[in-house]
C-alpha cells in the first residue's frame, strides 16, 4: 500500500495516473489535496524609523538588499499565498513551508518564516548584531551550530560584510511589529497552521 502510494508520486505529473489506476488506490492524485496558488511577487520593505545606531546609507543600503533578496516573500505574511499583509511587513509568516515532500509522507517537517522586526518577545529585538550578520551568511540560529532549512542562505553567503551589516541594521531600525508565528513542527508531527511546499520534480523516462 504505502509502496505504491509512493510509486505514484515518483511518476508524478506525466504518468501518475496510470501508474495509480494499476494499484490498490485508483484514480488517487497527491494533487487533489493541494490549491494551486500564486504567491507574490512584489516585496515591500517599510521604511526604518530614523536611527542614531546606523547611518541613513546604512539603512538606505538594507532597505534596498532586503527588497532586492526577496526576504520579504517568505518573511511578511500572506506573501506565500498571494496576499501580502501590509501591517505585517517582515513581520513572519502565519503561513509554513514544508521541507520534506508532502507527497511522501503525510506529515512533512514545516517551517514558518520568522518575525524579523525587532519586537521584543516575537521578532529579532533581543538579538545582537554579529548574531544577525551570521545568521543572514552562514544560517546558523543558535550556538549549536544548527543551519536552517528552506531559507536561502547559501545564496547569500556570499554577500560581503558591511552589506550583511546594512541588511542587520535595517531590520534592527523597523518598527516593531508583535506578532508570534506558529512554532516549527518536525517531520512526523501534524502541522496545525497551514503550509505550502516547494519542490523541483524531475520526470522519469
Ligand atoms: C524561501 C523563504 C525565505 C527567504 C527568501 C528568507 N528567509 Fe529567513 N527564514 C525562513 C524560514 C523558513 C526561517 C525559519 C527557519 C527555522 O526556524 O528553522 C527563517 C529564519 C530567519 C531568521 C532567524 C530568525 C529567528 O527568529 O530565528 C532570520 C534572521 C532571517 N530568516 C532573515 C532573513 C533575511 C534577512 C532574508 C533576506 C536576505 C531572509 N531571511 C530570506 C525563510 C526565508
Amino acid at each position: 500500500m504505502k509502496f505504491i502510494t509512493r510509486y505514484c508520486v515518483y511518476l508524478l505529473p506525466l504518468f501518475a495516473l496510470s501508474a495509480c489506476e494499476t494499484g490498490h488506490e485508483t484514480g488517487y492524485n497527491p494533487l487533489n489535496d493541494y490549491t494551486q496558488l500564486d504567491p507574490a511577487t512584489i516585496f515591500a520593505t517599510p521604511e526604518p524609523l530614523p536611527s542614531s545606531n546606523y547611518s541613513t546609507e546604512q539603512l538606505a543600503r538594507g532597505k534596498y538588499m532586503v527588497g532586492l533578496l526577496g526576504c520579504g516573500s517568505c518573511h511578511t505574511d500572506g506573501a506565500l499565498v498571494g496576499a501580502p499583509d501590509p501591517a505585517r511587513l517582515l513581520a513572519g509568516s502565519d503561513t509554513g513551508i514544508a521541507y520534506t515532500s508532502p507527497f511522501i509522507d503525510d506529515n512533512p517537517g514545516v517551517v514558518y518564516p520568522r518575525n524579523l522586526t525587532p519586537d521584543m518577545e516575537t521578532g529579532l529585538g533581543t538579538w545582537t548584531m554579529s548574531r544577525l550578520v551570521d545568521m543572514i551568511r552562514v544560517g546558523t540560529v543558535d550556538h549549536s551550530g544548527r543551519s536552517i532549512p528552506v531559507m536561502p542562505w547559501p545564496a547569500f553567503a556570499s554577500i560581503t560584510t558591511e552589506d550583511a551589516f546594512s541588511i542587520a541594521a535595517y531590520l534592527k531600525s523597523l518598527r516593531p511589529v508583535r506578532h508570534q508565528v506558529p512554532a516549527n513542527v518536525n517531520p512526523g508531527q501534524k502541522a496545525k497552521a497551514p503550509f505550502v511546499h516547494f519542490g523541483v520534480y524531475q520526470t522519469i523516462q
